[in-house]
């Protein structure tokens, strides 16, 4: 009998269904977490779910899950994602995962074929963390980092209490986060970085996840004349901020990982003022944990010198989470399907954070990758051929079958 085979078509049908939700003139993708545009996008979802039969669980931090039964009353092969963006987001990042589960699931309908373990689709709150810091929030309060409390208590660059939000939209379920633990979790999701598409490999098999921390840092200077305070009297927030995201970049190519400065508001703001406060972010990542701390560190150091030199510094821990390895069984199970499709799949390191990564605090985890045209993504450039989501929502229907099959 011929292997089955996922209907890419419907699957791209589906991106752009959801691509469409909250989209902007300039093509972005904006559904920031606990929106209206998330609310629409939730909905849409929660519609394909049901019309293929899935039981829809939402659990108290928002988290979604459409149920598929398996002839066993055995935990289930998880899959899934988010569908929440970056304001400036692409079609893709995380609703490939999403769709990609559903895609199989439908599948697997059309064929009659039922699994020993249940199926489970998972939609996670808050991935982006653009909203809401931390990132991965929803599946992190799955997973046991983050007491639910906790989460329902976190307040929003716009002011606004994530619970207070999730209440509004309607997505405030009843389910505990993590009641249902998955045997196995993988997660399908683009590259979002150059390294498949230049090496023109169609498939990833990621085995681990670099460390990331995330720290808000308000400069405190004094405002002034800026054309008469002479350079030598002025406590300039924004040359320290400017400062900061040089030494962030320099750092981070010194020590071998990723560094950025992403957001900066100024204040006053205005042409002609020495800039009073500067609130900047600090995103560091790296595949080492020593190295990562000690990137810390010499953060902490600089910001020392800072306060040396007249400014005011405080700092905000807004997320940290250490490297993960992934499930080396997982991950072979991901090679051997894509090798049974014929197809070469590379080892990859995601340089992007996952919710998977937190899925691998309770169960073996491992994740897909498929390539991003030109490494471009938080863009609405952001783009993945036809092609490779066909090949990596196969690959993904070909471990969840072997998954699905393992015995107790
Ligand atoms: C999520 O996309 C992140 O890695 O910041
Ligand atoms: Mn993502
Ligand atoms: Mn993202």
């Amino acid at each position: 009998m011929e292997p089955l085979r996922c209907d890419g078509r419907r699957l791209m049908g589906r991106l752009d269904q959801l691509g469409a939700v909250g989209r902007l003139e300039d093509g972005s993708c904006c559904r920031l977490a606990l929106t209206d545009e998330d609310r629409q996008g939730r909905d849409l979802v929660v519609s394909w779910m049901r019309e293929l039969g899935l039981e829809v669980r939402v659990d108290r931090v928002g988290n979604l899950i459409g149920l598929r039964r398996g002839s066993e009353d055995l935990p289930p092969v998880m899959t899934g994602s988010h569908i929440d963006t970056v304001a400036t987001g692409g079609p893709f990042d995380g609703c490939l995962g999403v769709l990609a589960g559903l895609e199989v699931v439908q599948v697997l309908n059309e064929h009659g074929v039922t699994t020993r373990r249940p199926l489970a689709v998972a939609v996670f709150t808050n991935e982006e963390g653009v909203r809401f810091q931390p990132d991965m929030a929803g599946s992190l309060v799955y997973a046991g980092g983050l007491p639910v409390a906790e989460a329902l208590a976190l307040v929003g660059i716009d002011g606004r209490r994530f619970g207070a939000e999730l209440e509004r939209i309607g997505y405030a379920g009843t389910l505990e986060p993590g009641a249902i633990v998955p045997h196995a979790f993988v997660e399908l999701h683009i590259e979002q970085g150059p390294i498949l598409d230049q090496e023109g490999e169609a498939l990833g098999a990621v085995a681990n996840l670099q460390g990331i921390s995330w720290t808000e840092v308000t400069l405190h200077g004094r405002a002034n004349h800026a054309g008469t305070t002479p350079m030598g009297l002025r406590r300039d927030a924004g040359h320290g901020a400017a400062r900061l995201a040089c030494f962030v970049h320099d750092l981070a190519q010194e020590l071998g990982g990723v560094g950025t400065v992403g957001s900066l508001r100024l204040a006053p703001n205005l042409i002609n003022v020495i800039a009073r406060e500067a609130v900047a972010t600090v995103d560091l990542r790296h595949a080492d944990e020593q190295v990562l701390a000690a990137a810390e560190r010499r953060l902490e150091a600089f910001l020392q010198d800072l306060r040396a030199q007249g400014l005011g510094v405080e700092t905000r821990r807004l997320a940290r989470t250490e490297p993960v390895v992934f499930d080396p069984g997982t991950v072979r199970v991901i090679e051997q399907a894509a090798a049974s499709l014929g197809q070469r799949i590379r080892p990859m390191t995601s340089g992007a954070g996952q919710d998977a990564q937190m899925l691998a605090r309770i169960c073996p985890a491992a994740m897909i990758f498929v390539p991003s045209q030109g490494g471009v993504s938080h863009n609405p450039a952001e783009r993945t051929d036809p092609r490779h989501v066909q090949l990596g929502a196969d690959v993904l229907l070909r471990t969840l079958l072997t998954l699905a099959e393992e015995r107790p």
